[in-house]
C-alpha cells in the first residue's frame, strides 16, 4: 500500500504525518510505501521546518530522509491513499485531477469525527507544533487501523 501524506508547503505538517506514520508502521512491521508533498512550490528541496525537526526528534522519529518536493500528477496513479492536511489542500487535489483518482484523495482528519473542522492547524502561522503534533498522531493511529484491515 502507496500513501502520500500533502500540504501546502511540504516543510511543516506532511513531512511530521509522513515520519509519524512510518514510525507506527515499523513498529508494527507493515510493509508500506510513504511519501510527503506540498502542492506549492515554494520549498522544493528543502528539509523539514525547524519546528517539525524538534517535535520529531522529542519523539525520536527519524527524518532525515524527508526532503520537500512538490505534487506531481504522477502521484494520483501511484498512491493508494493522498492524505490532505487541510480542506484547501483537498480541494487543490480535487482541482488539478482527474474525476477517478477522487476516491483516493482523503481528508487526514476525516477518522476524528470529534473534530469539528477538517483542518490541521497550520504551525507556519500558528507556530504551535505541538498542536499539530497531536492531531496528526491521533490521525495516523485512526487511519492505520482502517488501513490494517484492507491489507492482505
Ligand atoms: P506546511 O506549512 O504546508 O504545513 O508545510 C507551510 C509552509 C510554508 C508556507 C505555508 C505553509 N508558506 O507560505 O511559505
Amino acid at each position: 500500500m502507496k500513501l502520500l501524506f500533502v500540504c501546502l508547503g511540504n516543510i511543516c505538517r506532511s513531512p511530521m504525518a509522513e515520519a509519524i506514520f512510518r514510525d507506527l508502521i515499523q513498529k508494527e512491521n507493515l510493509d508500506m510505501t510513504l511519501d510527503s508533498a506540498g502542492t506549492s512550490v515554494y520549498y522544493g528541496g528543502n528539509q523539514p521546518h525547524l519546528g517539525t525537526r524538534k517535535i520529531l526528534d522529542k519523539m525520536n522519529i527519524d527524518y532525515d530522509h524527508i526532503i520537500s518536493r512538490q505534487l506531481k500528477d504522477e502521484d494520483f496513479e501511484k498512491f493508494d491513499y493522498l492524505f490532505a492536511m487541510d480542506t484547501q489542500n483537498y480541494q487543490d487535489m480535487l482541482n488539478r485531477s482527474p474525476q477517478k483518482y477522487h476516491p483516493k484523495i482523503r481528508l487526514f482528519l476525516e477518522p476524528l469525527d470529534t473534530y469539528p473542522n477538517k483542518n490541521i492547524p497550520d504551525p507556519w502561522y500558528t507556530d504551535d507544533f505541538e498542536e499539530t503534533k497531536i492531531l496528526i498522531t491521533q490521525a495516523a493511529h485512526a487511519w492505520l487501523d482502517i488501513l490494517k484491515g484492507e491489507l492482505n
